[in-house]
């Protein structure tokens, strides 16, 4: 069966997601949204993307030379799933105005609700947590990459050990993506009540879970750190790290110095966009000290999400088991041969 998809936004996740989906024979793009006219909207056209804009900014950007396909109100009706990759807090609008009344499925992204009077959808999903229970559901949203990256972290670690008293996490994250134009504030920034806590205790309720969150001057990647308390003695190092040599978007890496390695090899690799799509468990920095557990790793902000929303797709669309969708996006991704690479590079 082949889906007709929208995609609402252009940016960075909306970008990188036409880009790899339209790789799929099964997916019809019908286009993508833009709001801003911007030179992005030349890269779309260029990519031989549909470009659909609202009715007030057609005038715009035909003045400007572009080619417009439609409004975006008309691409939304020809399609049968959208994926919103709006700005943040778009979302619930978008819902509002257009899936909701003109009944159609949609894909919100990390940044949406939730929770609360603006949620737009009443589950996360986590591909390696809750995949199976996505089929057939009209609005869900894919986790952050912050949030992801915990889930495969973390899911491993329960379904191993038995004895996990507790998980601290600190969330170190770039303060904006490669290509964000905006400067990067010099300064350390506190979030005082991360939303990645209750986010991962939706799809994980019994996780004993603690979360801070910080930003720094970078635009690399993210780095957490996951302290994990068990009840006795902690396990040793070569049997945590068995526990993650097969699953899938996890590395384990030896060498990298900095997240800035990470990212630089991924772009000298020709990986496209520069994404490695996965987590990379740094192995010369776990810890174990007594009673617990410090697993350090890096998290590819902009690339982790495109495979999960591909995930996703496929268990809410297509309700294929998870094994099926782990083959189907690894061919689309290449995660297992950027995993082989990059252990390689940094044995
Ligand atoms: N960047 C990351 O690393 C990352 C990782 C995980 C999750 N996310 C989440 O993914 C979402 C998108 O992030 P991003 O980094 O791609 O942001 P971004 O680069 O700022 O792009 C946002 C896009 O939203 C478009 N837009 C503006 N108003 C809109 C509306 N009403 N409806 C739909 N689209 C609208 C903008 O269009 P114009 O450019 O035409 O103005 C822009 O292309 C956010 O929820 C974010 O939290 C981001």
């Amino acid at each position: 069966m082949v889906v007709k998809l929208f995609i609402n936004g252009y940016g960075n996740i909306g970008r990188r997601i036409a880009l790899a989906f339209t790789k799929d024979k099964d997916i019809h793009l019908i286009g993508v949204a833009k709001y801003t006219c911007d030179s992005k909207t030349r890269e779309a056209i260029e990519n031989k993307f549909n470009v659909y804009v609202s009715h007030e900014m057609t005038k715009l950007f035909k003045e400007r030379g572009y080619t417009i396909t439609g409004e975006i109100p008309e691409a939304i009706e020809q399609s049968d799933l959208i994926i919103d990759a709006s700005k943040e807090g778009e979302g619930f609008n978008n819902k509002k105005n257009y899936y909701e009344p003109k009944k159609k499925s949609a894909i919100f992204q990390g940044g949406e609700e939730r929770y609360g009077k603006h949620s737009v959808a009443d589950i996360i999903h986590n591909s390696r947590v809750n995949y199976e229970s996505m089929g057939g559901r009209k609005y869900v949203i894919q986790g952050s990459c912050n949030v992801s990256g915990m889930g495969r972290i973390m899911q491993p670690l329960i379904e191993n050990f038995s004895n996990i008293k507790r998980y601290d996490v600190t969330l170190i994250r770039r303060s904006a993506d490669l290509e964000d134009m905006r400067e990067v504030k010099d300064s350390i920034e506190w979030d005082k009540n991360p939303h990645h806590q209750d986010d991962v205790k939706d799809f994980i309720p019994s996780a004993n879970l603690y979360v801070e969150s910080y930003k720094v001057p970078s635009r690399m990647m993210h780095l957490h750190q996951i302290a994990v308390r068990f009840d006795g003695k902690a396990p040793n190092k070569d049997s945590l790290l068995e526990i993650f040599q097969n699953e899938f978007g996890v590395a384990i890496l030896n060498s990298a110095k900095g997240t800035a390695d990470i990212r630089r090899k991924a772009i000298d690799l020709d990986f496209p966009n520069g994404d490695t799509n996965m987590v990379h468990i740094h192995q010369d920095m776990l810890r174990i000290q007594d009673d617990t557990v410090k697993i350090s790793y890096s998290d590819d902000q902009t690339g982790m999400v495109i495979p999960e929303n591909y995930l996703l797709m496929q268990s809410m669309i297509y309700r294929r088991p998870r094994s099926q969708a782990i083959r189907n996006t690894d061919k689309l991704f290449q995660m297992n041969k950027k995993r082989k690479i990059l252990e390689e590079e940094f044995k």
